[in-house]
């Protein structure tokens, strides 16, 4: 089954979020923006000073005032770096508490996702928003954020001060500069898809030569040298082809932006020389407006050096608050408390993909009572367990626990109540006790070591550091892990267990022994097992037999097996025995 991709928020939803950001640091986001005008007002000084001295030498003025305004320039120089510093300096820290923010936000709504959306997205796609889109993100608000702000009001001043200091200087700069704008839509727009492919080329290189090397005796023994290296060349150059593109569009992309910025230079020198002759202009204001231009350059190029990454980003943060639309609210309307340990299902459909794989299946189990479902393969029992367990929700009708919808259940609740168990359960890589008081935070050790007692977890002795034993260090076999998962079932102490092939993976031995300890897990308890031994079966008090999507039959064993029913035939046909006289199963009993 392929993954599907999770959600992309929509450009409105971006920039509502990146409000939403900028809004949550507000004060500090309007002091960083102001010590940036600040500087960037500081850095118009010095032309402005040196137009003013050449207008002052050409008027004959003493070398003690020029000295003056020599001096002044410095002290402007000065005063730029120093709030430029400051201003680069808190926009770092700006940068680096959103990016932050960030990252707690992205937890709780990664903690916050359905576990359907979770197994649907795949791992692939989670992990890269988590990691990649998350770290490029990061990146951009530290690094490329601050320093874009600098440049871009910089840039944004500069042109104003052009323009102030004379509107027909200031129209021609302008003029030679609109090139810079147009190459740079060009650009983005023929980059990105560009890169794209180079990236993906790279990988497709990377793949062909790993599953070559990997199937290396394959090759040998069919002979498919000549195959695989035709495999490889195509790659290659495929991969080629897409970075010879990039190339393409980079060399015609900065040396227009180095030209457009000359001739912008150039372009206000020579109008400004011919105004100046015409006594249109003082030549102060010519040399001042020519040295703003040059000023122009390094904001430019910081801004290009980085808009690439920012579209990136940009891309990225879509990628993230995409995240948002699936996660389930933080405060859901309080839930109501179960009346009882009763639960109902209530004539539920529930479907993958637009196709029901339940429908209308209805079960009202007994508290205390051990219930099987038992029917073939892609019946929907795994289906039905996880909508009892509360894990999934169905697509119409109910599944509750004294009169309250589990899946409403927030998880600390839920686990009080309905437990699942299949043989996909996970030891985290810290001490035991941490893996074990997960289930229940307050829990003392003594409770714990009860808990093991009951799973009959007698290795736990035999630990290095007993309960503070590190789990990543000291790998726990199969079963071992699947009895520190019951025991935190036994924790948790739920009255319902649904259990779902929890044996199946374990080899004959271990699964004996933790067929006991899930025997021991369940005792007391209301149990819903999904069983794939039918002597299993044959001790519950009910079973449900499960086809294409429907409970077909329901009853004890007893009942079944004296009628015509499917349940007799499967009998029949795992115990190659009819069902009456009631045999007992040869594998032994369980429970
Ligand atoms: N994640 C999924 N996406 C799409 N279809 C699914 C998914 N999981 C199960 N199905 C389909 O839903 C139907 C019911 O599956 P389910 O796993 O509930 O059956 P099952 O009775 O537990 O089978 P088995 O005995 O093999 O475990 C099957 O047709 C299966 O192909
Ligand atoms: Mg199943």
């Amino acid at each position: 089954m392929s993954a599907q991709l999770l959600p992309i928020a929509e450009p409105a939803e971006v920039r509502r979020a990146a409000w939403r950001l900028i809004q949550s640091d507000r004060v500090a986001f309007v002091v960083v923006l102001l010590m940036n005008c600040a500087a960037a007002a500081a850095g118009l000084l010095g032309p402005w000073l040196i137009g003013l001295i050449v207008s002052r030498v050409q008027a004959g003025a003493g070398v003690a005032a020029i000295d003056r305004l020599g001096l002044l320039v410095l002290v402007a120089a000065a005063a730029q770096f120093v709030i430029g510093r400051q201003a680069r300096y808190l926009g770092y820290r700006f940068g680096e508490r959103t990016a932050g923010r960030l990252r707690v936000q992205l937890t709780d709504r990664l903690m916050r996702l359905p576990a359907r959306t979770v197994e649907r997205a795949g791992t692939g796609d989670l992990t890269a928003r988590a990691t990649a889109d998350a770290g490029l993100v990061s990146i951009v608000l530290r690094d490329a954020a601050p320093e874009m702000m600098f440049a871009l009001v910089q840039a944004l001043i500069v042109i104003v001060a052009v323009v102030l200091l004379s509107p027909l200087l200031g129209l021609v700069g302008l003029v030679a500069l609109s090139a810079i704008p147009l190459v740079l839509r060009w650009y983005l727009r023929r980059a990105r898809s560009a890169y794209l492919v180079q990236g993906a080329t790279n990988a497709a290189v990377a793949d062909v030569l790993a599953s070559t090397a990997a199937g290396a005796r394959t090759v040998e023994a069919l002979g498919l040298h000549d195959r695989r290296t035709t495999a490889c060349s195509t790659s290659i150059a495929a991969a080629t082809a897409a970075q010879l593109r990039t190339l393409r569009l980079r060399s015609v992309f900065f040396p227009t932006i180095d030209i457009s910025t000359a001739l912008a230079v150039g372009a206000v020198f020579g109008v400004g020389g011919l105004l100046y002759l015409d006594h249109q202009v003082s030549l102060g204001t010519v040399v001042a407006a020519v040295l703003y231009l040059r000023q122009l350059s390094t904001p430019i190029d910081t801004i290009l050096i980085w808009v690439e990454t920012l579209q990136s980003a940009i891309a990225s943060f879509a990628r993230l608050e995409g995240l948002a639309s699936q996660a389930r609210p933080t405060r859901p309307r309080p839930p109501a408390t179960p009346v009882d340990q009763h639960i109902l299902v209530t004539d539920v459909y529930y479907a993958y993909d637009d196709i029901d794989v339940l429908e209308g299946v209805s079960l009202d189990v007994e508290v205390g009572e051990h219930l099987a479902v038992v029917g073939p393969s892609g019946a929907g029992k795994t289906t039905l367990g996880r909508l009892i367990a509360g894990v999934d929700r169905p697509r119409a009708g109910s599944v509750t626990v004294g009169g309250v919808s589990v899946a409403d259940l927030p998880p600390e609740q839920l686990r009080q109540h309905v437990v699942l168990v299949t043989q996909e359960h996970h030891v985290f890589a810290d001490p035991l006790r941490d893996n074990l008081t997960l289930a229940a935070p307050h829990a003392t050790d003594d409770d714990l070591f009860a808990a093991l007692r009951v799973v009959r977890a007698d290795w736990v002795s035999d630990l290095p550091q007993g309960l503070d034993t590190d789990l990543s260090i000291h790998r726990l076999g199969g079963a071992q892990a699947q009895q520190v998962a019951l025991a935190r079932v036994v924790l948790a102490n739920p009255h319902t267990l649904v259990l779902d092939e929890a044996t199946a993976l374990l080899d004959p031995n271990a699964a004996r022994h933790t067929e006991r300890a899930l025997a021991a897990t369940a005792e007391g308890r209301t149990v819903i097992a999904v069983a794939h031994r039918l002597h299993t079966a044959h001790d519950a008090d009910r079973i449900a037999v499960m086809e294409h999507g429907k409970v077909t039959e329901i009853g004890s064993h007893d009942e079944l097996a004296a009628a015509e029913t499917s349940y007799a035939a499967l009998w029949r046909a795992w115990t190659g025995r009819p069902p009456k006289p009631q045999p007992p199963a040869e594998t032994g009993k369980s429970d």
